[in-house]
């Protein structure tokens, strides 16, 4: 028989127990009946409606009835009964969504038209575990790269890229390289085909390092910058231990009033100090750029073998026993590089600026002690996994 409030005999606290205790039996029968969205709702407005619920009808018959003493007594019961209901109600109104999506879906995967050309059909079963997809990770040059440009991030330089294919405006002529320099021969240059018809600098070419974003970044952003240009290079260098055709630079600028040379040595000595740890010492030896000047090549002490030349008695081949290892290239921007960006805020007489690159390949070789590139890219997963 449907449950159905009743006046109180009386209000002592037995009473009053048994009452509620009963109230709530009957609401939590009520429930387990209930299966789909419109039962819950008879179910709930049963329950909850505002003029004639069963929680309203208690209220006006028990409730509101109450000698002063025992109000107390009611109304905690009351809305203990009131929050238990309410709380329920909620609950299993998402369960039931739930089960609905559930339904749904199951039958959308059971019935449609792809699950069954593959053979799957209604026989697809859901609660199966799926195919477990091994979590990958960093190749030991991109987290090599990574880590060096988190060095200068930390500075507050930004991240540049730019295209691989390149003009040779942008990869030669803007960086200061001569008409015949022998860079620019197929030597060392990987050309695209077909491209002779073009006037020289849109000729296109693979990028032979990372400096053309230099000149693209200039062109976009006013000076002052501080950026870091990480990218895949190409040269046309057969494969072998310390060659590739495709390689990875990083990239440093930094253009400003007043920028000199002193900036640019205590910036890489802080970051070599940074990367591969605070007793390795940097050293500077003049070189040429066509688009830095003065320039140099900077040296850091070889982690390796601390600088001595030797392992133990052997002798330290990172460094070729000398204890410094060659790690970048590097300069003052010269003038001429400037005059293609004049334009835009970079008059050779009012800024300067500083520029380095660096191979990352060469730096991870050095760093994991590998002495052979071409693993890296033969990505071989048994030599891989050392480095996840
Ligand atoms: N682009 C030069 C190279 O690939 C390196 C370099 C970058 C040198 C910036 C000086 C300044 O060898």
């Amino acid at each position: 028989m449907a449950y159905t409030v009743s006046k109180l005999r009386n209000y002592s606290v037995a009473t009053l127990d048994s009452a509620f205790a009963e109230a709530r039996g009957a609401f939590q029968e009520e429930a387990v009946q209930v299966s789909d969205a419109s039962q819950f709702k008879a179910h709930r407005d049963r329950w909850l409606a505002r003029k004639t619920g069963i929680l309203t009808q208690i209220s006006d018959l028990w409730l509101k009835q109450a000698t002063a003493q025992s109000k107390g007594d009611v109304g905690k019961r009351f809305n203990e009964l009131k929050g238990h209901i309410e709380g329920f109600l909620e609950r299993h109104a998402l369960e039931l969504q739930l089960r609905e999506l559930e339904k749904s879906t199951t039958k959308r995967i059971g019935t449609s038209e792809e699950w069954k050309k593959a053979g799957l059909g209604p026989s697809l079963d859901i609660t199966l575990p799926g195919i477990q997809r091994p979590i990958g990770a960093e190749h030991p040059i991109v987290k090599t790269s990574n880590e060096m440009v988190a060095v200068f991030r930390d500075l507050g330089y930004s991240v540049q890229e730019g295209p691989e294919i390149e003009t040779d405006y942008y990869n030669f002529e803007s960086l200061n390289f001569p008409p015949n320099h022998p860079a620019r021969d197929t030597q060392d240059t990987l050309f695209m085909a077909n491209q002779r018809s073009k006037p020289l600098r849109e000729q296109l070419l693979l990028r032979t390092h990372t400096s053309p974003v230099q000149i693209r970044t200039m062109e976009k952003l006013k000076p002052p910058i501080r950026i870091v240009i990480p990218g895949r290079v190409y040269r046309n260098d057969p494969p072998d231990a310390s060659h590739s055709p495709m390689f990875h630079q990083i990239e440093g600028l930094a253009v400003d009033t007043n920028i000199t040379f002193g900036d640019l040595k205590g910036t890489l000595d802080h970051a070599m100090k940074a990367f591969f740890g605070s007793s390795v010492k940097t050293s500077f030896r003049p070189s040429f750029f066509p688009f830095t000047e003065p320039s140099a090549e900077m040296l850091v002490s070889c982690f390796v073998c601390g600088g001595s030349g030797k392992r133990d008695s052997e002798p330290c081949r990172p460094c070729k026993q000398t204890g410094w290892i060659e790690i970048l290239g590097c300069g003052m921007v010269d003038p001429n590089v400037f005059e293609f960006v004049k334009d835009n805020g970079y008059d050779p007489a009012k800024v300067s600026g500083f520029a380095f690159g660096m191979g990352a390949d060469r730096i991870a070789l050095l760093k994991y002690g590998v002495d052979d590139l071409q693993v890296f890219f033969q990505n071989d997963v048994r030599f891989l996994r050392q480095f996840a």
